[in-house]
């Protein structure tokens, strides 16, 4: 199946208490730990690469990679660039085959935020490309971005309608109380925001920084209007762990495919938790 704009499912999921997991990879096994978990469990999911990741593997590899994947398993995959403030690699990137882009402007000032979104938009609507937003600042630190706790900024209702209004964009990012990257204590969600914002905002809800958040309040998350749950840390430290783990058990082994392949069994029974926690376990056959 070629890959598709997500747009469709995340309107879907926000009708009903289901989100679509988008799921940040870094390397080839976790592509294929996702397309290969998702097609066992029939759901479908969205992949997601940051800018650092690009600098790392390349738009076309990653595509390549990711297009692949969709075709022999057969299922539904949106492939998302997550997290870019730079115009030019939003472009690049929708030339390159993404299905959907996430232009972040939410370290600017206002006006050239929607400056910034409002031109991706344009582009991405002609290309049939679904673009998220993000108003307010979630915390943590994703990539080479960090944003300390003065900085963070949690979403109004406010401007959540006014910026959507103003840009244009098909799905929008909230700062509820989550943060990227590992939390210090257990993160508090605002979910009466959450409601508000749901109430004021007509485009599917994005919630960034899930990992480490509470199974409960995730699916209560869900329950309330969110529609895609963005895991990345989650993935990366078992993969890791696993990793080093290997090499302490196995110190004078040194084959690639032996050590990664360990890495994507870890990563595998992350997903498996994690699809299921949105509540799209069969989705696919629903
Ligand atoms: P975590 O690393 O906290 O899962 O955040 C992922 C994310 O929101 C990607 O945009």
């Amino acid at each position: 199946m070629p890959l598709i704009n997500p747009l469709d499912l995340l309107k879907e999921a926000s009708k009903n208490d289901f989100a679509i997991p988008a799921f940040n990879v870094h390397t080839m096994e976790m592509i294929q730990a996702v397309a290969e978990k998702a097609a066992e469990m029939r759901a479908p999911v969205i992949i997601q690469t940051t800018p650092g990741t690009l600098r790392h593997a390349g738009i076309a590899y990653i595509v390549s990679n990711v297009k692949t994947a969709a075709e022999k398993y057969n299922i539904p995959i949106a492939l998302h660039l997550d997290h870019c403030s730079d115009y030019n690699i939003v472009i690049k990137c929708i030339r390159g085959g993404y299905t959907s882009v996430m232009v972040d402007g939410s370290m600017l000032p206002y006006q050239e935020n929607v400056k910034l979104v409002k031109d991706v938009v344009k582009v991405a609507k002609a290309a049939d490309i679904a673009v998220e937003g993000e108003i307010g600042r979630i915390g943590g630190t994703e990539d080479n971005i960090s944003v300390d706790n003065k900085k963070e900024n949690l979403t109004t209702p406010k401007e959540a309608k006014k910026f959507t209004r103003d840009t244009g964009i098909n799905s929008l990012a909230v700062a509820i109380g989550t943060a990227h990257g590992v939390y210090k204590g257990e993160p508090k969600l605002d979910f009466k925001r959450l409601i508000e914002i749901k109430n004021e905002v007509n485009v599917p809800l994005v919630l960034h920084g899930a990992s480490g958040v509470p199974e409960e309040s995730v699916k209560k998350a869900i329950e309330k209007g969110m529609t895609k749950i963005n895991i990345a840390t989650d993935l990366k430290i078992p993969m890791t762990e696993a990793i080093k783990k290997y090499f302490k058990e196995n110190p004078k082994l040194n084959d690639p495919r032996k050590y990664l392949g360990e890495g994507k069994k870890a990563v595998k029974q992350v997903l498996e938790e994690k699809i299921k926690l949105c509540g799209v376990v069969g989705l696919l056959d629903r």
